[in-house]
């Protein structure tokens, strides 16, 4: 695209779409934007669209940092996804249209799904598990994993999603600190034509688990996978469970600030943070985001390409679009496997008309070429969505050009793990949008931007912060409520830290640049560098560890990092090899380094701080000197000496 980037950027500028697609939109004007000037009004109106057995007696209960929405209110999640589209026509509609790697297929209407999340329900009940109980689940992207978390919120047991890619060990890690009694899995999954191993991985991290009671297997093939060993007493089949569960189980009735769920995510030390969602709140702000920014209509098929490990599959694959009964599909394995179309094919297998993805998925299509897209018919999408990192305005063009036929609205959402839903994004044909800018807050939302001292930065650059509370925010780090405090209210007080860095245009548009803590953000997942740290130490031949990322054109950073190893242990490539897979067996394929540089000394300042920047510097060859002879002790002292000096 190169030269000509400019005149499409200003063309993507002043895009407008169809006359057909702002006709039928849910949002016409900016009235929306006014509406939301009455926030707490603003957010109630949404809460009525969910069905409440107990109306709240007060929208919103703020003591800094704790917020309670819609405090006295009763609900279930379950029956507001599930029971509430039976009693209707939609109990016939397709509520999943999934598709296996290896290209089975499998639909489930609405009255078929709440019949299984009942049965399912009905079967961690006669096991024991209860109201309140922790339950660990850590599946594929198979239908069972959404059954599962509807399950639990039926019940009103709060689940622990552990990203299936995480290894045995941060599995465990999970477990132990939710506490969880019982886990879900699966015997394998398939990715890239490889059979993904949870269930030995599972075996591996119940050996020490003490609070786990029963794990529920679920036969990826309808039958076992011969590898699998199953632990009598401890170990059940989900189809045995769930031959005589009955096909009603009646819901729990949920207080709006009871949890759904935990989720861990990646922070700045080495111990992941369980983010504890509630149930009023967060459903509130589900379903306002879902149907404000995707624009959800009765005939639409949605596809949300996240896992359900990661937040925006627990949002935008299940709750949100599954509450306004929705037909979602939801794929297992890689975008490109067996062929780089792939994706293509199931947009157009199933007629896919609103398509959310990752910029790093939108840039390695980019890079495979227009040719995959081209030989598929994807008149159908109306509306595209991007999440989990910035995107470089490239790639929102072939974006915008090559999937959306320059037909479709583009939204760039921003948000996080902590914020349960979408809080910067545009509304689809009533805000202009600007290629690479998450533009303004969803209405109802208040965001600012700040300097260090805290004062607004009106134009320019700082900190994004989020100035007042907002219905699906995280209530609390599981366990560790002062870290909590810590974390996110304690920089500004009464002011919501978010992490990232971003820039004001003069029209008020939001750029994200990225984070400003020691989080990388590795094809739009969070790895705490320090926990990647930690693994390496915990290697016998590591003293001491340092993890920077290094920009990469495709997954946006990779992982990069400096080792000094112990007495008696020598630079070597099988020690190399042998690092790099450590870090996967410690914390899972995503965290692998992409790089390790041995060296003698860490740059630090005089204060004991590590020198990020230098580092990133000589992991990205912008270093200053030869990097390769590292083990020399004089040589980072040197490049650290001539950083200073070029700082100054
Ligand atoms: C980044 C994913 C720029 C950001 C939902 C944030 C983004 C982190 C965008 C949260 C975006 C997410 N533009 N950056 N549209 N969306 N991010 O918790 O750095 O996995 O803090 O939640 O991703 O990642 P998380």
């Amino acid at each position: 695209m190169g030269k000509q980037l400019d005149t499409l950027l200003k063309e993507a500028r002043t895009f407008e779409p169809p006359p057909a697609f702002k006709r039928r939109a849910h949002v016409k004007s900016k009235a929306a934007y006014r509406d939301a000037q009455r926030r707490l009004d603003y957010w109630a109106k949404h809460a009525r669209t969910l069905e409440w057995y107990k109306p709240w007696k007060k929208v919103l209960d703020w003591k800094p940092p704790h917020a309670k929405w819609f405090v006295g209110g009763k609900l279930n999640a379950s029956v507001n996804c599930l029971d509430r589209h039976v009693a209707t026509a939609t109990r016939n509609k397709a509520a999943l249209l999934w598709e296996g790697e290896p290209g089975d297929r499998r639909v489930f209407t609405y009255w078929e799904l709440h019949r299984e999340v009942n049965r399912f329900a009905s079967a961690l009940k006669s096991l024991g598990v209860k109201r309140g109980d922790r339950v660990a689940i850590y599946l594929p992207m198979i239908p069972e994993a959404a059954i599962a978390m509807l399950a639990c919120a039926r019940i009103g047991a709060p689940h622990s999603v552990v990203f299936g890619g995480f290894s045995s060990e941060a599995l465990r890690d999970r477990i132990n600190d939710a506490q969880a009694k019982a886990l879900i899995t699966a015997d394998i999954g398939y990715r890239r034509g490889q059979r993904v191993q949870l269930k030995k991985n599972v075996d591996g991290a119940l050996e020490k688990t003490p609070s786990i009671e029963h794990v529920i297997v679920v036969q990826r093939d309808g039958k076992p996978a011969p590898e699998t060993r199953m632990k009598a007493g401890r170990d059940h089949w989900y189809h045995d469970v769930m031959a005589d569960a009955a096909t009603y189980c009646k819901p729990a009735i949920m207080d709006a600030e009871d949890t759904l769920y935990i989720l861990y995510t990646s922070g700045t030390t080495g111990k992941p943070k369980g983010i504890v969602h509630t149930t009023g709140g967060y459903m509130t702000q589900a379903v306002a985001t879902t149907k404000l920014v995707f624009d959800l209509k009765d005939d639409d098929v949605y596809w949300c390409m996240a896992d359900v490990g990661w937040v925006t599959g627990h949002t935008y694959v299940v709750y949100g679009p599954l509450a306004l009964g929705a037909t979602v599909v939801m794929y297992e394995g890689a975008p490109d496997w067996p062929e780089k179309n792939r994706t293509w094919d199931i947009v157009e297998r199933y007629g896919v008309t609103v398509f959310y993805t990752a910029p790093t998925a939108i840039r390695a299509f980019m890079k495979w070429g227009a040719e995959y897209p081209k030989g598929h018919d994807l008149s159908t999408l109306r509306l595209l969505g991007t999440v989990g990192e910035p995107i470089n305005p490239e790639a929102w063009m072939w974006y915008h050009r090559y999937i959306g036929n320059k037909r479709c609205p583009i939204v760039d959402t921003w948000w996080q793990t902590e914020t349960g839903g979408i809080m910067l994004t545009p509304l689809p044909g009533v805000t202009k949008t600007k290629p690479g800018s998450a533009t303004v807050p969803f209405p109802g939302v208040e965001a600012d931007l700040v300097d260090s001292d805290g004062q607004s930065v009106k134009v320019g650059g700082g900190f994004l912060v989020l100035t007042s509370p907002w219905p699906g925010m995280l209530r609390t780090i599981y366990g560790d409520d002062q870290r909590f405090k810590d974390q996110y209210w304690s920089r500004y007080p009464g002011v919501y830290f978010t992490g990232d860095g971003a820039k004001r245009d003069k029209d008020g548009y939001f750029w994200v640049l990225g984070r400003v803590d020691d989080v990388l953000n590795v094809a739009g997942h969070r790895i705490g560098t320090m926990e990647v740290e930690s693994a390496l130490v915990a290697h016998p031949a590591v003293a001491e560890a340092a993890v920077v990322g290094r920009p990469h054109d495709v997954k946006g950073e990779v992982v990069v990092a400096f080792a000094i190893l112990r007495a008696g242990h020598d630079p070597s490539d099988a020690l190399l090899a042998e690092l790099k897979e450590h870090v996967v067996r410690k914390i899972g394929a995503i965290a692998r380094p992409a790089d390790v540089f041995f060296t003698a000394d860490l740059p630090k300042t005089r204060s004991g701080k590590i020198m990020r920047r230098l580092l990133r510097d000589i992991a990205t060859g912008r270093a200053l000197g030869d990097v390769t002879t590292l083990a020399d002790p004089s040589v980072v002292a040197s490049l650290k000496q001539r950083y200073e000096e070029t700082e100054e």
